[in-house]
């Protein structure tokens, strides 16, 4: 496996490998749901690229980016173990050098959502993924459906930008009880890491409520979260999953979606649901 920090040495690498290409962004501090992208780019591609940049634009200013959980050692041999052949680990300076004044607005469905509720945040990932893009060149990028507005935003990039790659998207990848694996999960207590199965138990009860009324289900998860002392909901949502605006019927494939902070760490999760399940 190669590491390479810089542009330059990325592109003249890149340039005679063996294609299909596969490109797995990442801001590090990895896990299983992170290895679950190079396996499934380790088995559609003849070359497998990961990046490691903690992307500074795509945080606020109240947000953890300072705390967030760095270990470049652990990183590299994870990625290295799964078969990942080269890694672009740019400083912040490569990517955004004096002078930088650019940025990727993605238009309505990166309004919604975590677009609302964090200002800026679209922004900084557009941005980013876009300048990855366009330096790695994938045949393929991979990306997780736990952040599955992330993934509408690159596709919408990706094809308005015609940037070229396929933007394929990983089922979500949890911990036995459900919690949804992240690297911000790493900030929780014993008794906030407990707290945190409401996320999925909510979106469990989401899918077992035997309504199509999006209002009951809004309404049901709220309850049930009200009820875990730990949790304050940011928003629970039931929103088309193409468009993200909130419905009132389950007469559509659905985004079920919620953001909650335990203690002092948001978490995120979802689940789609098809009319008639
Ligand atoms: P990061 O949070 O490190 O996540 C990298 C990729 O791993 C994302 O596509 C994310 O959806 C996926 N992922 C995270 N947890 C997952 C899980 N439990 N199951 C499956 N996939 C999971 O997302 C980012 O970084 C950044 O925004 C990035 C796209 C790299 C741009 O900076």
């Amino acid at each position: 496996m190669k590491l390479i920090e810089t542009i330059s040495g990325f592109r003249t690498e890149v340039a005679t490998v063996e294609r299909p290409l596969g490109l797995v962004p990442t801001m590090g501090a990895l896990h299983e749901g992170h290895i679950s992208l190079v396996r499934r780019a380790r088995t559609e591609n003849s070359t497998v690229a990961a990046s490691i940049f903690v992307n500074p634009a795509q945080f606020g200013p109240s947000e953890d980016l300072s705390t967030y959980p760095r270990d470049n050692d652990r990183d590299l041999s994870m990625l290295e173990d799964s078969g990942v052949d080269l890694v672009f680990a740019p400083t912040a300076e490569e990517i955004y050098p004096d002078g930088f004044d650019t940025a990727i607005d993605v238009g309505r469905i990166a309004q919604r959502l975590e677009g609302e509720h964090r200002p800026g945040h679209f922004l900084g990932v557009a941005t980013v993924v876009c300048k990855l893009l366009t330096i790695v060149r994938p045949d393929r990028a991979y990306f997780g459906q736990k952040d599955c507005q992330q993934s509408l935003v690159v596709k919408r990039l990706n094809a308005d930008l015609n940037l070229g790659s396929e933007i394929v998207v990983c089922p979500i990848v949890r911990e036995p009880d459900g919690l949804a694996l992240s690297s911000r999960n790493s900030y929780l207590n014993p008794a906030e890491r407990k707290a945190a199965t409401v996320l999925s138990r909510s979106l469990r009860l989401a899918e077992d409520l035997d309504t199509t009324n999006a209002g009951e289900i809004r309404l049901a998860m709220r309850e049930l979260i009200a009820r875990e002392p730990l949790a304050a909901i940011d928003y629970v949502s039931v929103a088309s999953a193409d468009t993200l605006e909130e419905i009132d019927r389950v007469d559509r494939p659905a985004l079920v979606s919620l953001a909650v902070h335990i203690g002092k760490t948001r978490l995120i999760d979802n689940v789609l649901l098809y009319p008639g399940d």
